[in-house]
């Protein structure tokens, strides 16, 4: 377990992904008043409505996960990061491949719109690889290496870059810890408490073994906003956490 991390509070590690409309998350959310502490809104949601939505998690007391997976030239990227930030976004996401430059100003746009809002500097956070790549499609983009070697090559250029963690697979999480190091944030969608629907997840791990191969938080979505009762699902995996 990482030095970070190690004090961290159960319910900290779980992030709740909302790929819904802005109604039912915005039930879901009021539901989990006091329970939950994070929230993803990924680009499905964002796109349809925006920062409001980010603002009014915020404004329920949550942290917010905006995974927008930026990649673009470093000055857009800069831009983007700091208008996240300042639209209350606490985690923010970017493509490795857009490279240590374009990661390096994504930093800086960000902790420049902490600054601007008074607020702490955001998680920073890189993709390594889509794990809905496999080895045939990343050779058809023109990269050869294994798949876990290329994993592997972008967390260090995420290192190097200044960025706070990676997201990952669960079956990556080991490595990830081993070469970034005890501090680094490891987030990892991918997580199915034992006997939950699968859904379109092909390689899973419970919250339990995840966090114990080295993830610092999981991302889970419909277990528990799918769930006939979502804030005993949520308390079911806090449960298994501690
Ligand atoms: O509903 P489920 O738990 O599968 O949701 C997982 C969330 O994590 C979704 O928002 C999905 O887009 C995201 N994600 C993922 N696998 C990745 C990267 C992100 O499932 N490799």
């Amino acid at each position: 377990m990482s030095n970070a991390f190690k004090d961290m509070k159960p319910e900290e590690r779980v992030i709740t992904a909302l790929d819904c409309t802005r109604e039912e998350a915005l039930e879901l959310a009021g539901k989990l008043v006091g329970e939950a502490v994070w929230f993803k809104v990924g680009m499905t949601l964002y796109y349809a409505e925006g920062p409001v939505v980010v603002r009014e998690l915020q404004d329920l007391g949550f942290k917010v996960f905006l995974d927008l997976k930026f990649h673009d030239i470093p000055h857009q990227v800069r831009g983007a990061a700091r208008s996240a930030v300042l639209s209350g976004a606490d985690m923010i996401t970017m493509h490795t491949v857009g490279g240590v430059e374009m990661m390096a100003k994504a930093v800086e746009g960000a902790a420049e719109g902490a600054r601007e809002a008074g607020r702490e500097d955001p998680v920073t956070l890189g993709i390594t690889v889509l794990t809905s790549m496999d080895a045939d499609a990343l050779a058809s983009t023109g990269v050869t290496r294994p798949v876990t070697e290329q994993v592997r090559a972008m967390a260090q250029l995420a290192k190097e870059a200044g960025l706070s963690g990676v997201v990952a697979s669960p079956q990556e999480a080991a490595m990830l810890r081993e070469v970034l190091g005890p501090d680094a944030y490891i987030v990892t969608p991918g997580v199915r408490p034992a006997g939950a629907a699968l859904g379109d997840q092909k390689r899973v791990a419970t919250p339990a073994k995840a966090v114990a191969d080295g993830a610092s938080h999981i991302v889970v979505g419909r277990p528990i906003t799918q769930a006939d009762d979502p804030v005993a699902a949520f308390r079911a995996i806090v449960d298994e956490l501690r």
